[in-house]
């Protein structure tokens, strides 16, 4: 495979349910095998880049993360013909460097969700993606360099841990995640970055810090109240790096460093005949 034209795709999370500086925006209604996406997705242009936005939570953000249909919503976008998959939330974080505002490049994840569908396989036919290298790093490299040229404060690389929610951490489980290694946490970037894997698509995900989780002793719990603060200029900020981010990557594309595009040649374990 050589070069082939780019459909970059877009996962928005709290704070980014649109996408305004799309030109031409079309709406698509796609049905799946799994049932109905968050929401119409929306196909436009941006510099020149074909562009696919999905609002992960539902127009006016009403499915918890538990119940957003991941499968539903990566088969709608590789339906649409999205090449690249890029994800778009807002997340805690367990370092004092990385303070609400900052964005997380994230490039590994810890699954401790439970009530969710994880795979687009199951019985009778049976793969297993590797999930070693989670991300993309053409992806993250390019949403690192866009947030340096933005001067939005961000640090490429970090361990994501994902909780099922919708309730925020105990003080005791954010101090274990902690203990983990982890540098933040959110409640949708998987199974998304699995079913991504599964469906071929390269992956790379954009943690927005709101707030500091509830592991610093002086202060209080997770609220959403302070996290809306936060969550504004991060909207803002998502803004101008998806802008920045579609030229820079450009319209055509050269197949992921990891080869995430043939992942599934080494999964299959099901012999053909069966
Ligand atoms: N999303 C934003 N802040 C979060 C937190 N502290 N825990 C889980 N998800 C979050």
């Amino acid at each position: 495979m050589t070069e082939q034209q780019r459909v970059l795709g877009f996962f928005g999370g709290s704070g980014v349910y649109s996408m305004d500086a799309l030109e031409n925006p079309q709406r698509l209604e796609i049905d799946t095998p799994w049932g109905q996406p968050s929401d119409a997705l929306v196909k436009g242009k941006l510099s020149g880049v074909d562009v696919v936005f999905l609002a992960r939570h539902g127009a006016g953000h009403t499915l918890p993360p538990s119940n957003v249909n991941y499968r539903a919503n990566v088969d709608a976008m590789k339906r649409a013909g999205v090449t690249d998959l890029v994800s778009v939330s807002a997340c805690g974080s367990f370092r004092d460097e990385l303070a609400p505002g900052t964005f997380v490049i994230v490039d590994q994840f810890i699954d401790r969700t439970s009530a969710r569908e994880k795979s687009f396989f199951g019985p009778g036919f049976v793969a297993h993606v590797s999930m070693a290298d989670p991300v993309c790093p053409a992806l993250a490299f390019a949403l690192a360099t866009s947030c340096a040229a933005l001067d939005i404060p961000h640090q490429r690389g970090g361990t994501y841990i994902c909780i099922d929610g919708p309730h925020f951490s105990s003080r005791a489980e954010s101090h274990l995640y902690r203990s983990w290694g982890c540098d933040v946490i959110g409640m949708t970037n998987m199974p998304e970055a699995k079913l991504a894997r599964e469906a071929e698509l390269p992956y790379a995900s954009v943690a927005m810090v709101t707030d500091y989780d509830c592991w610093r002793e002086h202060d209080g719990p997770v609220e959403v109240g302070l996290i809306l603060e936060t969550l504004k200029q991060n909207t803002a900020n998502a803004a101008r790096l998806i802008a920045d981010l579609a030229p820079r990557l450009g319209a055509t594309r050269r197949p992921s460093p990891l080869g995430v595009e043939t992942a599934l040649d080494m999964a299959v374990i099901t012999p053909p005949e069966a």
